[in-house]
């Protein structure tokens, strides 16, 4: 009897704690946009991105001028990481067709370390002939360092997030000045895809390809963005159609990836006031469909939500405009970054047996995707839009599934499951028995409403009014906890299902 009461309870607590909740506000305006992208296929719009700009490159001698050449860069790389040592690590994913090692810097108040937290990457120059990204990333790198325990948003994305950096994917195509990289492969079409499996062969891909997909398999990304130029425009997956043709298609996330896709548009100086792209997003097969690409190889092979960012319609514009296309892009770079935290539904999924942390799998009702939990500590990062309600499913073989409704405004939520498994085994009276899962659990709960419902209708009121003056307790309690709680991660919500 005391048991099911608890149960009743807690329920009806996690009620209060879930409307309570629902009231606090998140970091972000209203950014998702209403309108509908159906209509707005096939703008054939792919233009100078798909240009070589290798005949200019070679007309124009000072193109380069005052741009990082790949000494450059790998100097400012490790000077970087001299100076601020004790928040980054630097490492090489591999190296170039040319032996040009793809250097990454991570920057987190735990460097290398496994953590709960996680963890976003920025790829850039994925295109030999777009270096702004580049420098961008090193900019962005060095600003963190100055402003940790600073700024607010530094001090956020050192403490909370994982974030890697690696200026250049494609550094023998800097050199050479063109799209491709030594092999004249364009590493944005390398990736195996999923609707032509021409790039399927893993011994005929590019050394750059290969040192990306093997990384993810080391790390797992929650979220990423490449940089890229020739546009100006935050782009999401699917990249490609079934049939080549250009349509709005997106994926299962479609509705996470715009409002991940706004976020940065919003953030940008100028990108949301596009003429060609509604907002400043396009979703990437109704501007013009690619096969092998990054991003949708991200989601579906490392579950990871990757954009693909055109961050200035120069591609080469003079190294004395890097400083203002800084100021246009830090706030988007920055929040971007911030969005892992300050949105989505993170957690950690245990046993009820022995408390060990469950590499399990998280779903959402009706979206065919799933989020795998990191092994050592069971923790999953889970991006989604803001929503009414959301259905959050936690599987793992062997044991009993759970499921909650939540409500995610545009703060993040911190969503614990703890799974009972499907089969104990227990020890009574020195007698090995199997205990199944029956449903006299369920059974027993409506017993009790229906005790209460009946001839106790009184005790039923008494016992509402406790609750209701516990729920007002337990608030009050949780105000104070979050209030007294990291300032910086926000309105964070904390749920244990
Ligand atoms: C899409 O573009 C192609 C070639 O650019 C054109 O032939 C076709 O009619 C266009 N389709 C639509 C629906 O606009
Ligand atoms: C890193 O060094 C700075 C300056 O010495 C210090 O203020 C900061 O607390 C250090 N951060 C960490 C995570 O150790
Ligand atoms: C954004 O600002 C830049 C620099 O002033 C300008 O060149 C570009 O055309 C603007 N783009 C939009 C979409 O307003
Ligand atoms: C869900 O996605 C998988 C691929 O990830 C696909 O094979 C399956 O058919 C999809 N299921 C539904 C119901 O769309
Ligand atoms: C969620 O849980 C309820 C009750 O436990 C169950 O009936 C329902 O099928 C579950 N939904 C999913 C998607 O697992
Ligand atoms: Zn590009």
């Amino acid at each position: 009897m005391i048991l099911m009461k608890m149960n009743l309870l807690l329920s009806l607590l996690l009620l209060a704690s879930t409307l309570y909740s629902s009231l606090a506000k998140g970091a972000f305006q209203s950014l998702l946009p209403s309108e509908d992208f159906s209509d707005r296929s096939n703008v054939s719009r792919a233009r100078r991105l798909l240009e070589d700009s290798e005949s200019q490159a070679r007309t124009s001698v000072d193109l380069t001028r005052g741009y990082m050449s790949n000494s450059d860069l790998e100097r400012n790389i490790k000077e970087f990481g001299e100076r601020c040592s004790n928040i980054s690590r630097i490492y090489s994913i591999g190296k170039s067709v040319n032996g040009v090692p793809l250097w990454v810097i991570e920057i987190s108040d735990k460097p290398g370390e496994q953590e709960t937290e996680p963890a976003f990457k920025y790829i850039g120059n994925v295109h030999g002939d777009e270096p702004v990204g580049r420098e961008l990333l090193i900019i962005l790198a060095n600003w963190l360092c100055d402003n940790y325990l600073k700024d607010p948003l530094a001090t956020l994305i050192v403490e909370n997030v994982h974030l890697h950096l690696l200026p250049s994917m494609n550094p023998d195509g800097y050199t050479l000045r063109k799209r491709g990289n030594a092999n004249n492969i364009d590493l944005n079409r390398d990736f195996p895809d999923q609707f032509y499996f021409a790039n399927d062969d893993e011994e005929s891909r590019q050394p750059e390809t290969r040192a990306i997909m093997n990384w993810l398999r080391d790390i797992r990304f929650t979220a990423s963005a490449t940089l890229h130029g020739g546009a100006l425009v935050a782009n999401y997956p699917w990249d490609g159609t079934h049939d080549k043709r250009t349509f709005y298609y997106g994926c299962p996330d479609d509705e996470a990836f715009r409002f991940m896709a706004s976020i940065y548009s919003h953030s940008h100086y100028n990108m949301s006031l596009s003429k060609e792209f509604i907002d400043g997003i396009t979703n990437g097969a109704a501007w013009y469909p690619l096969y092998g690409g990054m991003q949708d190889w991200n989601y579906i092979h490392a579950g990871c939500f990757e954009l693909t960012l055109e961050i200035s319609d120069n591609k080469w514009p003079k190294a004395s405009e890097l400083p203002m296309l800084w100021k246009y892009n830090k706030m988007s770079m920055l929040n971007l970054v911030a969005s892992l935290v300050k949105t989505g539904v993170h957690g950690r999924i245990y046993s009820s047996g022995d408390g060990r942390a469950l590499p399990g799998f998280i779903t959402v009702s009706g979206i065919n995707y799933t989020v795998k939990a990191r092994k050592t500590f069971g923790d999953y990062h889970r991006l989604l839009g803001p929503r009414d309600r959301y259905e959050v499913v936690a599987t793992m073989p062997g044991y009993k599934s759970k499921n909650t409704s939540i409500w995610l405004d545009e703060g993040a939520m911190t969503l614990d499951f703890v799974l009972d498994p499907e089969v104990s085994v227990k020890l009574k009276g020195g007698i090995l028995e199997n205990v199944h899962d029956c449903n006299c659990d369920s059974k027993s709960k409506l017993e009790f409403v229906q005790f209460l419902w009946g001839s106790h209708l009184e005790v039923f009121f008494v016992f509402i009014v406790i609750l209701g003056f516990l729920c007002l307790l337990f608030q009050r309690r949780k105000k104070v906890k979050i209030s007294t709680s990291k300032q910086s991660t926000g309105a964070k919500r904390t749920v244990v299902v």
